[in-house]
């Protein structure tokens, strides 16, 4: 047996058990995948893993970057209370649309929001609103602009907010400071601002599963 497919074994297994995708979350990714939409969303224990942070945050408002076709944003949009809010950046119109039509089947068009354009522009906009804080952010766009998202976090959130960035090992490149890879040196920029910055304090993991060998970083603003 492959390597790849004994993470796949054990992911069914992890995730028939303690992640299954109900009804809604199937038809998320089945609407995405009709629309054409890639297959680069979280995995469903991955998903599950962000509720539950998100709910040991006692989160009641979330920041997403990256929609897709919000399957990820419904597993986070179901750890909050009703009067939560999550509000989530999508450069793609048709992901956008995609994801509105999944969020409303799942009940959370009331609660989630999902914003279209550059997350970069949509940014300083939502900052100009001057929103209460997030409780918890998920960074998963385009990995060339990690480090500024994770600065964009930062102003954003309040003291023991989370933030967690996704994708951070790039196939284990990562560990590479003489990368070309433009996604490799902006996941490293966002590291090494986690390392740096005097109000976080962060870790990164390295994990394997059904989308293979990946990882991620977790951030805690401090006071
Ligand atoms: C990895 S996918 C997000 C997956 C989603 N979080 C999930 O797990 O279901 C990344 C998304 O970020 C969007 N994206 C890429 N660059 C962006 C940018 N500059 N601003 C906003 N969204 C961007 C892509 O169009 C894509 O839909």
């Amino acid at each position: 047996m492959s390597e790849s497919q004994l993470w796949n074994d054990v992911d069914d297994y992890f995730t028939t058990l303690l992640a299954p995708n109900d009804d809604t979350l199937a038809a998320a990714l089945r609407e995405s995948e009709a629309a054409g939409l890639p297959s680069i969303n979280v995995a469903p224990n991955q998903g599950k893993l962000l509720q539950i942070l998100a709910q040991i945050q006692g989160a009641r408002r979330i920041l997403e970057i990256g929609t897709l076709g919000g399957y990820s944003t419904i597993w986070l949009g179901r750890a909050l209370p009703v009067d939560g809010q999550l509000i989530t950046l999508e450069y793609d119109l048709t992901h956008a649309e995609v994801a509105r039509r999944n969020l409303a089947r799942a009940g959370l068009d009331k609660i989630a929001e999902v914003r279209v354009g550059p997350a970069l522009e949509s940014l300083p906009k939502l900052a100009d609103e001057n929103p209460e804080p997030f409780d918890f952010v998920f960074v998963d766009a385009d990995k060339v602009n990690n480090s500024h998202y994770v600065e964009w976090a930062v102003k954003l959130t309040r003291p023991g907010s989370l933030i967690v960035v996704d994708n951070v090992v790039r196939g284990g490149a990562v560990a590479d400071a003489g990368s070309g890879d433009p996604s490799v040196q902006g996941t490293r920029a966002a590291l090494e601002l986690i390392a740096s910055h005097p109000k976080l304090s962060g870790t990164a993991l390295q994990t394997v599963g059904s989308k293979g060998y990946d990882g991620f970083a977790l951030a805690r603003v401090l006071a």
